[in-house]
């Protein structure tokens, strides 16, 4: 007898869904409801962007190039060399799939500082990687970075080391001084900067690409720049490693209007400024608004999202989501986690939006 199609399948892909976002797809079925939960940007593209848009849209008939032009652009903005050390993806998320697919085997190991964002495990699972999990460290109101606890995980079968920074959840960043020396284990190390531009570049690791050719910096455009609708991502590294993971990319992954939206993205400092300094703005509006509700713990962010841990309070996140839904916005659930089940994490909006936020926080905590 035939063989069932469940026995061709790869076992460890057997029993794995496809990955939907149950938020993402309340917010685009019912429009009305303002989206605090996925870490995007309130404010559309900026006319420049909408320019290059309209532009490469009138040639969809046409196949994408390699993105010479995009990827030279995002060379000299990092102070790399060229193209070479740039490759691009649908999103960074499809670069931490290319990377993990050049390096991780069936059984290998993934390690991860949680909490974190989600995809790194997805892509590790969907490769019969084994997810290595260590737990940030909950002390004085702050979750902080393990490093020690991140090198003594590393085992033979240690394939990556990935460390967001900013970190998504948490928003904080770890020491340069601890980026060092993981980068010296020698093991492929993703540091994934898509917060970064909240901060300035002066912020980031890039530099450690030059010298240590283990060392990949991620970043994205779907913050900061806006246009996550577009999945434009890049990583930066040494060009031996870059054209050694590019031979594995899917042949016109990025599309010619992202590119080129991209491009123009990246081209409008003045843009990217103003995004900046109103999520700054913004961030520490919220963080200030809050402040004096006792027992909320609030999570200092340098990204467009703030975690917060109501335990304290008495109060569970899933309760404060539900009570947000029913005056019309979406906030991000989290796991329980140290204990607690008071977590939740809400995205900068617009100007509006955030005082919506803030205010029904207060009405909620009984600070109205
Ligand atoms: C830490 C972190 N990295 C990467 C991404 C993915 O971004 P994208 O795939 O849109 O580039 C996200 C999105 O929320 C994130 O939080």
């Amino acid at each position: 007898m035939a063989k069932q199609i469940d026995e061709y399948f790869n076992p460890w892909v057997k029993g794995i869904s496809m990955y939907i976002s149950s938020h993402i797809e309340l917010a685009w079925k019912n429009p009305d409801l303002h989206r605090m939960m996925s870490n995007e940007n309130p404010n559309p593209p900026s006319p420049k962007v909408m320019e290059a848009i309209m532009k490469f849209a009138e040639m969809s008939n046409r196949y994408p190039d390699q993105g010479l032009v995009v990827r030279s652009k995002i060379a000299e903005i990092n102070g790399l060399e060229g193209p070479e050390n740039v490759m691009l993806g649908n999103g960074s998320s499809e670069v931490f799939d290319n990377i993990f697919r050049c390096f991780l085997g069936t059984g290998e190991e993934v390690i991860q500082h949680t909490p974190c964002f989600g995809i790194y495990k997805l892509r590790c699972n969907i490769l019969g990687g084994k997810l290595v999990s260590v737990p940030m460290v909950y002390k004085d109101n702050q979750l902080l970075y393990d490093p020690g606890s991140i090198l003594e995980s590393i085992t033979e079968k240690t394939k990556i080391i990935v460390v967001a920074n900013p970190n998504n959840p948490t928003g904080n960043f770890m020491d340069r001084e601890h980026f060092v020396t993981i980068a010296e284990t020698g093991v492929p190390f993703i540091v994934d900067e898509a917060y970064i531009e909240y901060s300035g570049l002066g912020k980031s690791q890039v530099d450690l690409v030059k010298k240590y050719k283990n060392v990949l910096v991620t970043r994205t455009l779907s913050k900061a720049y806006g246009l996550a609708g577009m999945r434009f991502g890049y990583v930066l590294g040494h060009q031996d490693v870059i054209s050694q993971i590019a031979a594995a990319l899917l042949p016109w992954n990025v599309s010619t209007i992202s590119m080129w939206a991209g491009y123009a993205a990246l081209e409008d400092t003045e843009g990217l400024r103003d995004r900046v300094e109103f999520n700054n703005r913004e961030v520490a509006y919220i963080e200030g608004a809050l402040s004096d509700i006792p027992g909320l713990v609030i999570f200092h962010s340098n990204a467009n999202y703030i975690l917060f841990d109501a335990g304290p309070t008495g109060k569970r996140g899933s309760d404060i989501l539900e009570f947000a839904l029913e005056r019309g916005i979406i906030f991000r659930g989290e796991t329980e986690k140290y204990g607690s089940d008071g977590w939740f994490r809400i995205t900068i909006g617009t100007e509006e939006e955030n005082r919506m936020a803030v205010s029904l926080l207060r009405e909620y905590f009984g600070m109205g």
